[in-house]
């Protein structure tokens, strides 16, 4: 082919610099977040001063991993769209949790993921801190539905709630919180997905029950349940 109309094209198919940009400065604030969790794992390791498994050696580095692959999901997929205006949520949720299971499941905890509801639009700037929020309720799931390793079944829906917000849940069907666990505190996660849902004015909720845990996100008013795309 023609090296200047290789060059063309492959021009035409770049997104424009300054969605590149958008995207370059929310994603370096992912990094920054993820960082952190990094460091308040390690800390965390260090204080329970006793040595891991390597099944937990293992756990931590996939949790590591899943979270890259993310952003870096994240990073085409806001390269490719403005910051304004609204986007159909679901494709992208089918992406990443595609990706997610093909970064934590193993022999020991298969995993299958179910999704229901209809399509979601969503505000563009909504959607970075929706999909780090489902990355964790993911890697929650692995990490402590099934301790004994059963095939983990995950169910993502996207449904209006009774008060017409869109509700997005990511629930799982294992074991629950542990008895007596308030889901007000938790651990790093929690604090993480709560601020993230802070962040674009959205509820989170953690349901447990006997058939598993669920976290629910009702996005304010913008979101909007089975809309399609002009
Ligand atoms: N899907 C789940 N099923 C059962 N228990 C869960 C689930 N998700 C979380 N938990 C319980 O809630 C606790 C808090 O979760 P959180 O994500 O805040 O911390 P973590 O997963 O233990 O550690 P981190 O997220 O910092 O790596 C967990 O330690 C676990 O006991
Ligand atoms: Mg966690």
């Amino acid at each position: 082919m023609d090296a200047a109309l290789a060059q063309s094209q492959h021009t035409l198919q770049m997104p424009p610099t300054d969605l590149v940009a958008e995207a370059n400065h929310r994603i370096a604030n992912s990094l920054t977040l993820l960082v952190s969790m990094i460091r308040m794992q390690a800390v965390a390791v260090k204080k329970a001063d006793e040595s891991l498994s390597s099944a937990q050696v293992r756990q931590l580095l996939d949790g590591v991993a899943a979270r890259i692959n993310t952003i870096s999901q994240l990073h085409r997929i806001l390269s490719h769209t403005g910051s304004e205006g609204a986007v159909s949520l679901k494709p992208h949720l089918e992406e990443v949790t595609h990706a997610l299971v093909a970064a934590l499941s193993s022999p020991e905890q298969a995993v299958r993921v179910v999704h229901t509801g209809g399509d979601c639009i969503v505000l563009m700037r909504q959607i970075q801190p929706i999909i780090l929020i489902l990355c964790e309720a993911f890697i929650n799931a692995m990490k402590h539905a099934h301790p004994a390793g059963v095939p983990l079944v995950i169910t993502v829906d996207c449904s209006p709630a009774a008060d017409g917000r869109l509700a997005l849940s990511i629930s799982d069907d294992g074991v629950g919180l542990p008895e007596g666990f308030d889901p007000a505190g938790g651990g790093m996660g929690f604090k993480v997905m709560r601020s993230l849902a802070g962040e674009i004015g959205a509820d989170l909720e953690i349901e447990s029950t006997h058939f598993g845990l669920t976290f629910r996100l009702r996005l304010p008013a913008g979101a909007m349940a089975g809309a399609k795309l002009a």
